[in-house]
């Protein structure tokens, strides 16, 4: 999502800005037992990047296996790429990234990793402080990731709040939040900021929710299901997402039942003269 949000952000010449709230460390070399999972295609990316797609979907998803292939110029897959270094591939002169880090281990590494980048910029703050301070960007126009580490819990329940703050000031920016599990732990609180405005009372937000399962769930296992919260989606997205899904559900199940579930509580209407697929 993140690379479709920004690949048609790139639509238009004027420059953006990705905010990336939990920025990671940037580069994750593979452990050798995900190398061995990998090289036997079991994983998810693995699976993905030797898979065939559709006409329709295999562009859609090109950019982003271009982005991971590059990080992977052998051939079996050693290196995955976080966030911040995706959406710097995707940042064309005129645009920036900035990524807040609080763990030192991860913000050095990622430090390392935008070495000598003019238009990437590590600061040291806590994600949810600074996001409605940094909004809205100069450019006006961009993305906020928030991918908070799920391990801590009292982490989303920060989100409402911070959403609320930031969309007020700036209504019109996309926000992307990836949460745990088949529901985001405050899905109420985003979707009524969304369509009051937060309490700036500006005009509201769309809004898309995508959840996304590769097995059930066993207590105490790893993660099998995920989603995403995406306010304000470039207006094709949804169509997009009809066609990746289901070829992406198929190659990324584990055990049944897996699959996904888009909604779209409050679309958008596409812009004058041009038709939409998904209603
Ligand atoms: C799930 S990881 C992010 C992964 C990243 N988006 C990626 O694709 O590689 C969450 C990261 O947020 C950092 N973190 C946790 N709390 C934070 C906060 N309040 N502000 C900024 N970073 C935080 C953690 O150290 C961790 O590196």
């Amino acid at each position: 999502m993140l690379v479709r949000i920004l690949t048609h952000l790139q639509d238009k010449q004027a420059a953006f800005r990705v905010i990336d709230s939990h920025a990671g460390a940037g580069v994750y070399d593979l452990t050798a037992e995900e190398r061995a999972a990998a090289a036997s295609g079991l994983t998810g990316i693995a699976r993905i990047m030797q898979s065939r797609f559709s006409e329709t979907t295999a562009p859609l998803l090109k950019p982003y296996l271009d982005i991971v292939r590059a990080f992977n110029p052998q051939r079996d897959l050693q290196t995955y790429p976080g966030s911040p270094l995706i959406a710097r591939a995707l940042l064309r002169p005129q645009d920036r990234l900035v990524a807040c880090e609080v763990e030192s281990s991860a913000r050095k590494r990622l430090i390392d990793a935008l070495r000598r980048d003019t238009q990437a910029r590590v600061v040291d703050l806590d994600g949810w402080v600074a996001l409605p301070a940094f909004v809205p960007p100069k450019e006006r126009r961009g993305l906020v990731l928030i991918d908070p580490s799920f391990e801590q819990k009292d982490e989303f329940a920060r989100w409402p709040t911070v959403f609320a703050q930031a969309f007020a000031k700036w209504p019109t920016g996309s926000y992307l939040l990836w949460y745990p599990g088949e529901k985001p732990p405050c899905h109420r609180r985003p979707r009524a900021a969304c369509r009051g405005g937060g309490s700036g009372g500006s005009s509201p937000g769309t809004c898309l929710r995508l959840e996304f399962s590769v097995a059930p769930q066993q207590a105490g296992a790893a993660l099998t299901s995920a989603g995403l919260l995406i306010v304000n989606p470039p207006w094709r997205l949804a169509a997009e997402l009809k066609a990746i899904l289901p070829e992406l559900e198929k190659r990324s199940a584990r055990a049944a039942p897996a699959g996904s579930d888009l909604r779209c509580p409050n679309p958008e209407p596409p812009p004058a003269g041009l038709s939409r697929k998904v209603p």
